[in-house]
């Protein structure tokens, strides 16, 4: 086994084209557009229709990402499906691989909530440094609009639906500088899209569980205060790992659960805000899909460049968190 450097050498994204705004929310549950826009900075999200599925979607954004790398299906070793709503419980990504014609690659999915992409970016990144796998399709992709309860104004109004993905390849150099993951799992019980079982009896003495998914429920107040303390904490050893200071920085590129969640980080890690990715008011909190969404709009619009610093953080159910930096491109 060789040890061997990582680039992401291109991005893409996807989403839902029917969009529902803040306009509309206050149709379904008693809320305003300037409530949710001064909480959150939230003014519409998309969202995926009746019997579409995560799997096309995260397949499209699959295809742009593999466009923008310059390679093709058949040259992909592994596809890593980060989610927590796949279609299938048995997991996605092999559905997402028959659809790309990626014959060649081993297909599974990796959850972490809201955390997922960093996840498995970190996670991919091992298979790319042992010499095991060149080129891994990695996909963050949520349709978490199936299970908001749409009645709970406290909810609805933050989530959307979306998938991003990247193409990361053996290099001769390092362009993953540094990482750093977390999980806490005693704070569970502060965001939760849990099973409920229902008993069923079988014969007597063996029953089974027939329950069902329920809808995400959320301590807005406490998950607030974890983002805003532990994600300014994990960027920091992130960056003592990568050896790379805050000014050095180009863009933080934060998990887009809320403006003020990523106006709080910046402030703490004196990170100006003109560097501070956000597409969050387009979207809403798109899970998994958030950050490499986000990279991708930047990155087409040519915000992000070659060479660029970025410090990514997602942060989530579990609870889970972590940060890696990373240079764009080759
Ligand atoms: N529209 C109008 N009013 C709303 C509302 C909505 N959509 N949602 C809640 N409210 C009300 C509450 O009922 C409460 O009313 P009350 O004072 O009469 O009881 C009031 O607004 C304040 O609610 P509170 O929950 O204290 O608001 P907040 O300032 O904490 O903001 C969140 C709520 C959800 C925006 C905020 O806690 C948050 O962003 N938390 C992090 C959530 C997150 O990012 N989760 C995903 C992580 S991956």
């Amino acid at each position: 086994m060789q040890n061997t450097g990582i680039a992401i050498i291109g991005s893409g994204s996807a989403v839902p084209t029917a969009c529902l705004s803040n306009q509309a929310m206050m149709d379904l549950v008693d809320t305003s557009d300037e409530w949710i826009k001064t909480r959150t900075g939230i003014s519409q999200r998309h969202i995926a229709a009746a019997g579409a599925t995560l799997s096309a979607l995260a397949t499209d954004a699959s295809r742009n990402a593999i466009a923008m790398a310059g390679i093709s299906a058949s040259d992909i070793d592994l596809i890593l499906l980060t989610t927590s709503t796949p279609d299938d419980l048995f997991g996605s990504a092999c559905q997402i691989q028959a659809a790309l014609g990626a014959d060649k690659a081993v297909a599974f999915d990796l959850t972490a909530a809201c955390s997922g992409f960093l996840f498995g970016l970190v996670t991919a990144a091992q298979y790319i440094k042992t010499g095991v796998f060149q080129n891994v399709l990695l996909i963050g992709a949520d349709v978490l609009s199936r299970w908001v309860d749409w009645q709970d104004r406290g909810t609805c109004v933050l989530f959307g639906d979306g998938a991003g993905a990247v193409v990361m390849q053996a290099n001769s150099s390092d362009r993953l500088l540094g990482f750093k993951l977390k999980s806490d799992g005693s704070q569970n019980h502060y965001l939760n899209l849990s099973y409920a079982a229902d008993s069923q009896e079988l014969t007597p003495g063996v029953t089974v569980s027939k329950g069902a998914y329920q809808a995400i429920t959320m301590n807005g107040k406490e998950v607030y205060r974890f983002a805003v303390q532990s994600v300014p904490e994990v960027i920091d050893k992130a960056l003592f790992n990568a050896q790379i200071s805050t000014e050095q920085v180009d863009w933080l590129l934060l998990h887009q659960a809320n403006q003020r969640i990523l106006d709080a980080v910046a402030q703490r890690l004196d990170i100006p805000k003109h560097k501070v990715i956000s597409n969050l008011a387009q979207y809403g909190n798109t899970s998994a899909a958030s950050i490499p969404l986000a990279l991708d709009e930047a990155v087409r619009a040519g915000k992000i460049q070659n060479n660029d610093i970025i410090a990514a953080s997602g942060f989530g159910a579990g609870l889970t968190w972590g940060a890696a930096i990373f240079r764009w491109g080759r």
